[in-house]
């Protein structure tokens, strides 16, 4: 599937917005991802207005720009889904999600970045805050979508073969 081997992280957008059927296929891609027995705890908050997303931009020191997206995903988990007990494992759910609409973006002639939330602490709460999110929400990643300017998805090698062990560590 070439377009896992051309994925990049694109950082810089033109102000092409994105179409709102694509927009529609990211998020239906996004909702084909496995998860744990198949709770799909999975929401998504659109964000295409340029004052909300400079706003949202501020959230994280590592994601300024979102200010200069068309679009960004936040993506979030409904606790009241989450079926594993100990409520375990949302975050494997969560990934396969990002990670297929990150594909998905490719197959449109689209880019995006993957922007960390639930790596930190105080960018859950920056983003609690923003959206006024009630307590079982969680917020974990945000992903900026466009038409890439000046970046493109290509491919990049890096596969190690000392990574891979067969049968034994
Ligand atoms: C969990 C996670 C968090 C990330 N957070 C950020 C971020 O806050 N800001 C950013 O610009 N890129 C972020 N990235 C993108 C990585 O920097 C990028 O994937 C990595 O450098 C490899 O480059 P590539 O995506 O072009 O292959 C994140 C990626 C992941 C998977």
């Amino acid at each position: 599937m070439q377009e896992i081997f051309n994925r990049r992280s694109i950082r810089k957008f033109t102000d092409q917005p994105v179409e709102p059927e694509k927009i529609d296929k990211l998020l239906r891609a996004a909702m084909q991802a496995p998860s744990a027995v198949n709770q799909q705890p999975w929401e998504f908050i659109v964000v295409q207005d340029k004052e909300r997303l400079e706003k949202l931009s501020q959230t994280s020191p590592y994601a300024k720009l979102i200010a200069g997206s068309p679009l960004t995903f936040v993506l979030v988990a409904n606790k009241h889904d989450i079926k594993v007990p100990g409520a375990l494992g949302w975050e494997e759910d969560m990934g396969a999600a990002a990670q297929n609409i990150l594909l998905e973006a490719v197959h449109l002639g689209l880019g995006g970045v993957w922007l960390g939330v639930a790596t930190t602490e105080i960018v859950p709460k920056n983003i609690t805050a923003f959206f006024d999110l009630p307590d079982y929400i969680l917020p974990f990643a945000m992903i900026s979508i466009g038409y890439p300017d000046g970046q493109e998805n290509k491919f990049v090698d890096r596969y190690k073969e000392e990574k891979v062990h067969y049968e034994k560590w």
